[in-house]
C-alpha cells in the first residue's frame, strides 16, 4: 500500500508517518523547498516530492500511483491580512489535490482530509457538546478554509465517486506543548496569551480583569472564571489519540463519505488543568473571574466511537502528566 502524507513534517504528520510505516506502508510525502523536518524523514525512508500545495505540477507527481492520501497540509493564522495566504493554500492546495486525482483517473482506496472544529461557531455555539450536525458558520477565515475544503471533498465523491473521508480534530495537544504559554496548547492556560486572545476577540473588558488580577511578572497560569465564578472549559485531543482515530477511519469502509469530530476522551474544566499544571510545575496562577461570554469548548465523539471504535485515552491530567514526567 503506498500512502501520499502531506504535512508530513508537521504536529501530526511526524507521528503519523511512524505509524503508517509501522503497519507496512510505502509513505510519500509532498514537502515544502525549505522545511527543515525533510531530512528527518529522508532518514525515515520516506520518498519525499519537494513542492507546495499550491504547485500544480508538484501535486500531480504527488499523488501518482497513490493507493491512500492523507491530506494534512495546512497554514492555521488568525492575523488580519493573511486571507490571501490562506485560500491559496488550504483551499487552493485541496482543490490542486482532487484536480490531479481526477485528471489522473486515480482510483484511491481513500482521501483523508483534515479538517477542524474551527469550522463550528465554537464561541457562540447553539448547543454543546457539539456534534457533527451542528451548523458550521465558522467565524474565522481559517475556519471558513476548512469548510469549503469539506465541500470540496464530497463533491469529489458525489461527482467522482473518490472515497473521503473527513475529520473535524480539536485543538491538538502535543505533551510539551501545553506547559509553555507559547506553546500550541499551552496559550489558552496563561495569562499573558489569553491577554493577546481577548484583545483580538475585541474583548477590553476582559483585558481590563486580567490586567487588575495582578499576574506579577512571568508564566503565570490563568484560572479563568464566568462572571458567576464557574471555570471555562476547553476540550482538546492528544496526537496519539488523533493518529488512532485516523488510523480507525482509514481502516473502516464505513467511514467513506462521513465526517467525524476527533477530540479527547472529555472536555476538562479549568480548575483542572491549571491546578493540575500548578502541582506539577510550580507555576503561580491567578483565578480570574471575567465579564462576559465563558469559553465552554465540548465536543460529542459519540459517531465516532460508535462507528469506529475510537477510544480516546487521553485525559488533561495524562495530558499533563506525560508532558511533565523526568
Ligand atoms: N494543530 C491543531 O490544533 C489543529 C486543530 C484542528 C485542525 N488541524 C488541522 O490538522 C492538520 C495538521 O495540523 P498540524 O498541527 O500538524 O499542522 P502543522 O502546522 O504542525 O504542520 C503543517 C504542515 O503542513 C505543511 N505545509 C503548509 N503549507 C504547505 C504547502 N503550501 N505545501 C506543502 N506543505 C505545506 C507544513 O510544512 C507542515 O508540514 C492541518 O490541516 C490543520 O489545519 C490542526
Amino acid at each position: 500500500m503506498t500512502t501520499l502524507i502531506t504535512g508530513a513534517t508537521g504536529r501530526v504528520g511526524r507521528e503519523l508517518v511512524r505509524s503508517r510505516q509501522a503497519m507496512g506502508e510505502s509513505i510519500r510525502a509532498l514537502v515544502l523547498p525549505d522545511d527543515p523536518g525533510r531530512a528527518d524523514l529522508e532518514k525515515a525512508g520516506v520518498e519525499i516530492i519537494v513542492g507546495s500545495l499550491t504547485d500544480k505540477d508538484a501535486v500531480a507527481k504527488a499523488v501518482a500511483d497513490m493507493d491512500i492520501i492523507v491530506h494534512l497540509a495546512a497554514v492555521m493564522l488568525w492575523e488580519p491580512g493573511a486571507d490571501q495566504e490562506l485560500f491559496s493554500q488550504n483551499i487552493g492546495g485541496a482543490f490542486n489535490l482532487f484536480d490531479a486525482v481526477v485528471s489522473q483517473g486515480l482510483k484511491l482506496k481513500r482521501f483523508f482530509i483534515a479538517s477542524s472544529d474551527e469550522v463550528y461557531p465554537s464561541l457562540k455555539a447553539l448547543y454543546t457538546p457539539i456534534d457533527e450536525r451542528h451548523p458550521q458558520n465558522p467565524y474565522s477565515f481559517y475556519g471558513l478554509t476548512k469548510e469549503v475544503d469539506e465541500r470540496l471533498a464530497f463533491f469529489y465523491h458525489r461527482a467522482h465517486g473518490i472515497p473521503v473521508t473527513v475529520a473535524r480534530f480539536a485543538l491538538i495537544a502535543r505533551s510539551e506543548e501545553i506547559t509553555r504559554p507559547d506553546g500550541w496548547s499551552g496559550r489558552f492556560l496563561f495569562v499573558e496569551p489569553m491577554r493577546g486572545l481577548f484583545n483580538a476577540l475585541g474583548r477590553p473588558d476582559a483585558v481590563a480583569a486580567l490586567d487588575a488580577a495582578d499576574a506579577g511578572p512571568g508564566d503565570t497560569l490563568l484560572l479563568a472564571l464566568d462572571p458567576d465564578g464557574v471555570p471555562y472549559e476547553f476540550h482538546i485531543v492528544d496526537v496519539i489519540d488523533l493518529i488512532e482515530g485516523i488510523n480507525l477511519m482509514l481502516a473502516n469502509p464505513s467511514a467513506v463519505a462521513e465526517v467525524f469530530n476527533l477530540s479527547g476522551p472529555s472536555p476538562f474544566s479549568y480548575r483542572v488543568a491549571v491546578e493540575t499544571l500548578h502541582k506539577a510545575l510550580d507555576l503561580p496562577f491567578v483565578e480570574v473571574r471575567i465579564p462576559g461570554p465563558a469559553i465552554r469548548i465540548s465536543h460529542e465523539i459519540a459517531k465516532a466511537k460508535s462507528i469506529l471504535g475510537y477510544k480516546p485515552v487521553y485525559d488533561i491530567q495524562r495530558i499533563i502528566a506525560e508532558a511533565t514526567k523526568t
